[in-house]
This record gives structure tokens, C-alpha cells and sequence, in this order.
């Protein structure tokens, strides 16, 4: 078994695809050994919890108030991971950059999610500053990229796969924002499939 653990920040639908999909028996192969939030009132926790899956809440604040650095707090999240035998790591929602102490020790096996095309609308509220930008004419579309994670860069690496995203000229913010968490729980999937299970390319 490939073991898989999923960091989160917030509402985790994409995690809960994961969670289905593996369910379904559609990640062969794949355990998803753990969730990790740094937020405590984060909802995936909850949908990880009714899966079965182990919940780890690892929050920052305490490394700042003792004045530790990010380094250690990364150090110590990898080898929390490291703990429960993890060799690959998804970032679904996950809102902390993750420097060298702890990419080091998943070397192209971060995985991350941005809900805007390659080189577009990096950092949070993508969707919300797309909508913006199709409002003021300067954008035709957006999109869904699935990306690795080499170094502290916001939303930038390696290309895994991405996907147009149309926006409609009567959308509002919010059917904007779910047509692309439906392209991103199709698209998410899809690479998960291909990076981790030999042979096993879609979804
Ligand atoms: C997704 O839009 C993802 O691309 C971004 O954060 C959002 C998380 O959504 N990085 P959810 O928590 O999976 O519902």
C-alpha cells in the first residue's frame, strides 16, 4: 500500500473525494493513513473522522508563541507523517507554506491544488479574484491545476495536469466556485491515480 496523508485548512470537499473515491475502491493500492489540519474548527476533520481515517490537529500558533521558526514546526510535521509511514502528501486546502525542513523529506511527493490556471491568481481566494478579473474583461476563462511541490513557492511547480474552467457571462461568484470544485474533485483524482497506482492513468 502507497501510504497518503492529506493536509487541510478548511472544508476538505476535496478530501471527502478522496476519502469516496478510496471508498469505491477507485485508488487501489492507496491508504490514506492520515488528515492533518492546522485548524481546529477545519470540517474535513470531521468528514476524516466519520471515514475511519486518523486526525492529527497540528497547529502553528504554539511554535510562534515560543518563538521556534517555521523550519521546526515544517521539521516536526514531517516527521509526525513520517511516523505513520507516509510517502506521499496531498496539500487539499492546506493554507501554510511548507519550506525545505519538510519538503526534503517528500522530494516529488508533494502534491498541491490551485483553483486558477498555471501562473494565475496564486494564494487564496483564486476563484473570487478570477470572477473579478472576468468582471473587468481581462480574463476569458480560469481553471484547475494540480501541481507538484519543489520548493516555498505559492501555488507554483511542476504541472501535473490542469483544466479550462469556463466562466459564464451571468455567474456569480458562487456558481463560478462550483464548477471549479467539481473540476477539482474529477481533476485531483485523476492525477492521484496516475502519480500513485502503477498503470493506472484516469478516474
Ligand atoms: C480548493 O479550491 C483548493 O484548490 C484550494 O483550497 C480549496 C480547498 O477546498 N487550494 P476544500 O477544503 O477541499 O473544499
Amino acid at each position: 500500500m502507497s501510504r497518503l496523508a492529506i493536509l487541510i485548512s478548511g472544508h476538505g470537499s476535496n478530501l471527502q473525494a478522496i476519502l469516496d473515491a478510496a471508498a469505491a475502491g477507485r485508488l487501489p493500492g492507496v491508504e490514506v493513513a492520515l488528515v492533518v489540519s492546522n485548524r481546529r474548527e477545519a470540517y474535513g476533520l470531521q468528514r476524516a473522522v466519520q471515514a475511519g481515517v486518523p486526525v492529527v490537529y497540528f497547529p502553528f500558533a504554539p511554535y510562534t508563541r515560543a518563538g521556534r521558526p517555521r523550519s521546526a514546526y515544517d521539521a516536526d510535521l514531517a516527521g509526525l507523517l513520517r511516523s505513520f509511514g507516509v510517502e506521499w502528501v496531498v496539500l487539499a486546502g492546506w493554507m501554510h507554506v511548507l519550506g525545505n525542513s519538510f519538503l526534503s523529506h517528500f522530494p516529488e511527493r508533494v502534491v498541491n491544488l490551485h483553483p486558477a490556471l498555471p501562473g494565475t491568481f496564486p494564494g487564496t481566494h483564486a476563484i473570487q479574484r478570477a470572477y473579478e478579473a472576468f468582471q473587468r474583461g481581462e480574463i476569458a476563462h480560469t481553471g484547475v491545476m494540480v501541481h507538484l511541490v519543489p520548493d516555498e513557492g505559492v501555488d507554483v511547480g511542476p504541472v501535473l495536469a490542469q483544466e479550462v474552467v469556463p466562466i459564464l457571462p451571468r455567474d456569480t461568484v458562487d456558481d463560478l466556485e462550483a464548477r471549479v470544485h467539481a473540476v477539482e474533485h474529477r481533476l485531483f483524482l485523476q492525477v492521484l491515480r496516475a502519480i500513485m497506482i502503477p498503470g493506472g492513468v484516469g478516474a
